[in-house]
């Protein structure tokens, strides 16, 4: 029997980034298609049509609506850069942070990273499974209805395993971060990166979609990210750098000569490295969340975008840097504090980090044959995504044609 088709009827608004390209770029990110008093029908899985109400025929078969008077409809929100899976929480040292301490200095005294090793290692396997949900679970509520997930917090085999499986089993695209950190009981990341390369990479590379690496001071330099990052190349790997979070150590022309896919943070990116960015077809994401969570500047995301680079949006969900799973605020703070339109946004956490998940011909936009993914906006209009700092703006989240969150009348 086939299932009854989704009928979101008499929306507002309907938007969706322009045309089917991806990723979007300069002037054309900031392109969306809206149309006023619309739908959005779904067929199972896949959207069938989008329009406006006036031109909407007569349905044959089994329909179930939903009505949509007073929301606005955009797609499914893509969170391309988390780390879900970890135990534990460092409210603690946020608290410490509160009263002064830095992030760098909680990090040189084996609190920061290394802190929610400890408490990954010890959580579990079903514990780390029961944290990944409930992340997801936040997430979704926010609108996300589809996420990248990284390991990264268990730095031994049993545990970075375990973070990918679990990532995996929630339906997240996940992420080997094997070179995260560097845990005690290896003398150096030279003799860490000997391990992790020869005993947890061959099975990580049959689980995870991506490889990424923390290039950074007190993490991973240059030469040691470019030997991890071959070897998950050579290993099928899509790869992807943390870079120039608090300096400017190599990231950017790294991720070029490799062919990455992404370079993620960028907040100390200086003009060099936004013209290399822009000429390439590396996609910067940025984490505006983790910058404010940190007292951090702010990524060049203005510069970037005029200068052509391809930019993608993301939460950064991790307990340390960017405990935050809402994508909605993101916006917000890309439009308060990096200056890219609404617009700009809404294309950099849809199409964009579609893009930089390889998923940009199936999610990120709502237009015949993508995911039925939707989001429904409470609101007249549907800037308040970005609009409405902390609101509660998600009324209903679709995810492959089922509703998924709803406020009680759906
Ligand atoms: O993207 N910078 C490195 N990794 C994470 C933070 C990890 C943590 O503090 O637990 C990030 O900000
Ligand atoms: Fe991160």
């Amino acid at each position: 029997m086939h299932a009854p088709k989704l009928l979101v009827r008499d929306l507002r608004q309907v938007v969706s980034p322009a045309g089917r390209a991806a990723p979007l770029r300069g002037s054309g990110l900031g392109q969306v298609e809206l149309v006023e008093n619309g739908y959005v029908l779904c067929d199972g899985p896949a959207i069938e049509a989008v329009g406006r109400m006036r031109d909407l025929a007569p349905l044959e078969g089994d329909v179930v609506e939903l009505d949509g008077s007073g929301l606005c409809a955009i797609p499914g929100l893509v969170d391309c850069h988390t780390h879900p899976a970890f135990g534990g929480d460092r409210v603690e040292e946020f608290s410490l942070r509160a009263a002064g301490a830095s992030y760098e200095e909680l990090h040189a005294a084996g609190g920061g990273i290394l802190a929610t090793v400890r408490a990954t290692r010890a959580a579990g396997e079903d514990g780390l499974r029961e944290a990944v949900e409930r992340h997801r679970g936040w997430m979704r509520r926010a609108g996300t209805t589809t996420f990248e997930g990284k390991s990264g917090y268990g730095l031994d085999r049993g545990t970075e395993l375990a973070s990918l499986r679990a990532i995996r089993d929630a339906g997240g695209a996940p992420t080997f971060l094997g070179a995260h950190s560097v845990p005690p009981e290896h003398a150096d990341a030279d003799a860490y990166l000997d391990f992790v390369l020869a005993e947890v990479l061959p099975e990580a590379a049959a689980i995870a979609e991506a490889a990424d690496v923390f290039l950074e001071r007190g993490a991973f330099d240059a030469a040691q990210a470019r030997r991890y990052l071959e070897a998950c190349r050579d290993h099928g790997l899509v790869l992807r750098l943390h870079g120039d979070q608090f300096t400017e150590a190599g990231a950017i022309p790294l991720a070029i000569e490799l062919g990455a896919r992404s370079v993620d943070h960028l907040e100390a990116t200086g003009a060099d490295g936004i013209t290399a960015l822009a000429a390439s077809d590396v996609t910067g994401v940025l984490l505006p969340a983790s910058a404010l969570f940190l007292g951090r500047p702010m990524p060049p995301a203005r510069a970037l975008v005029d200068a052509g680079a391809a930019v993608a949006l993301a939460t950064d969900f991790n307990p340390g840097s960017a405990f935050c799973a809402s994508l909605p605020l993101v916006t917000s703070l890309a439009a308060t504090q990096l200056r890219l339109s609404p617009a700009e946004a809404l294309a950099a956490c849809t199409v964009n980090a579609a893009h930089v998940l390889a998923r940009a011909d199936r999610i990120g936009r709502l237009a015949p044959g993508y995911a039925a993914d939707v989001v429904l906006l409470d609101a007249p209009d549907w800037r308040y995504l970005a609009y409405h700092l902390g609101g509660d703006v998600v009324a209903a989240v679709v995810e492959a044609g089922s509703v998924v969150v709803g406020r009680p009348a759906y």
